[in-house]
């Protein structure tokens, strides 16, 4: 990505670090970034000003349409995946998930950065038939046309082959109760997929059926896209894991070295992969980084909210999707997850924040979309575990929270960061406080 610039808040920035930038203004972040990125400042403020989704548009992407609902629009910085920086464009209503995920990439970076990879990149699509008088032999001469199968999904996406994708390979499975479903596995390049292997399923079906000697049923991807699957990886120094002392007079009530750190976060680790009460918290931070990046970037979150879940659950019992362990002295993150993203087509289209993401990522292919969402959801997690296994989430949580809270108050813009200041430094981050505050700033003016 573009390197430094003398006009950056602090001269040793570079690529997605900047220090500093959380101090600027908004209108002093836009200026930074569009300088940074290279890219118009006027484009930026059409993209992310008011949404970037007037009504009229909207009206055309979905039914009944009243008007927009937006989200904040943030970056993460200090992302290096795979050698290379990235600003991360993230939307998401929570406090503090952005500042954690670009503080856990700050660790991570000293180490080297994220490795992420595709394990595989085959969308999977879904023919069911029903019954089915003798199964075993329908998933014999389903097998064994597998090539005639192949050869009909293809003609189903002509754009999709001249682009260089198209179905790849056929699983027959039988599920039990006289039915089978046949699996299309499917590169769908940069796509995220959904509408072509719908096409390819519903071309099929009714050869599928014919084969099977049943009746033919749902034609539709699975989301349990388990061959499209991305890896991240992250090593972190455990000198980097100290905690620093927080906003405010109170020090952290426990003050582990970094070695202790270590252990402590791979003890939180041990907590999820034992207790499917705790790995679903544990995914949820998780999906904090990576659902912001899936919507920031126009793409289905419900999509891959479906499949994360369904993978994680897919041994039978719900596991984290990330794990952590001590590497001599450093620690080590390892996610894997189902992603399916796009980078062309869908919401791309006709949402200028969405292409503001991909321009600002600089991603020229959906596998390093999905490279990116995933690190970001490895920062995501490192980041909680570190607060919940240290001090807690709530003091870097609740001074986050503490500026949602003064403005709920009445706070105008020059006044929040001086009461949300006031309530975090106090311990009392209540509308009550707030309001007091607020007045006495106001007294005192
Ligand atoms: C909150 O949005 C996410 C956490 O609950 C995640 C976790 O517990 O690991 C902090």
């Amino acid at each position: 990505m573009t390197q430094s610039r003398d006009s950056s808040p602090d001269a040793d920035a570079s690529g997605s670090r900047i220090p500093g930038f959380y101090k600027l203004d908004i209108a002093g972040r836009r200026k930074e970034i569009a300088a940074r990125a290279a890219i118009d400042e006027q484009e930026i403020l059409a993209a992310v000003a008011s949404g970037g989704l007037d009504a009229g548009t909207a009206d055309k992407l979905v039914e009944n349409v009243l008007g927009t609902y937006s989200l904040p629009f943030g970056l993460a910085l200090n992302f290096r995946i795979n050698g290379r920086d990235r600003l991360v464009p993230m939307v998401v209503e929570e406090p503090s998930v952005i500042a954690a995920a670009s503080n856990a990439a700050k660790m991570v970076r000293a180490a080297g950065g994220f490795s992420a990879e595709m394990v595989e990149s085959l969308m999977t699509t879904q023919v069911e038939v029903y019954e089915v008088r003798d199964p075993a032999r329908a998933v014999e001469r389903l097998e064994s046309h597998a090539a005639e199968l192949l050869a009909l999904g293809t003609r189903a996406v002509p754009n999709l082959v001249e682009r260089g994708g198209g179905p790849r390979s056929i699983d027959v499975r039988d599920i039990g109760q006289d039915r089978v479903v046949v699996h299309v596995h499917v590169d769908c390049r940069d796509a995220m997929g959904a509408n072509l292997v719908n096409s390819i399923a519903e071309a099929i079906g009714p050869r599928v059926a014919e084969l099977s000697g049943g009746t033919l049923g749902l034609r539709i991807l699975t989301n349990l896209c388990d061959r499209r699957r991305v890896r991240a990886t992250c090593r972190v120094h455990a000198k980097d894991l100290t905690l620093a002392p927080g906003p405010g007079s109170e020090p952290p009530r426990v003050t582990p070295t970094g070695a202790e750190i270590v252990d402590l976060i791979v003890e939180a680790s041990r907590f999820a992969e034992l207790d499917p009460y705790r790995a679903a918290t544990h995914n949820k931070g998780i999906m904090n980084g990576v659902d912001a990046v899936v919507l920031a970037t126009g793409n289905d979150f419900r999509a891959v909210e479906a499949g994360a879940h369904a993978y994680a659950a897919s041994s039978g019992r719900y596991r984290p999707l990330a794990t952590w362990r001590r590497d001599g002295a450093d620690l080590v993150g390892t996610l894997e997850l189902p992603l399916s993203l796009g980078i062309v087509g869908g919401t791309l289209r006709v949402h200028p924040a969405a292409r503001l993401s991909l321009r600002l990522l600089e991603v020229t292919t959906a596998g390093e979309l999905q490279e990116v969402a995933a690190s970001v959801g490895l920062a995501s997690n490192l980041a909680a575990l570190r607060a919940l296994a240290t001090e807690g989430i709530q003091r870097g949580h609740m001074s986050l929270h503490a500026r949602s809270v003064a403005a709920a108050a009445g706070a105008g813009d020059d006044e929040v960061e001086r009461v949300a200041a006031a309530i975090a430094e106090l311990g009392s981050i209540t509308l009550e406080e707030a309001g007091r505050q607020l007045a006495k700033l106001r007294e005192e003016r």
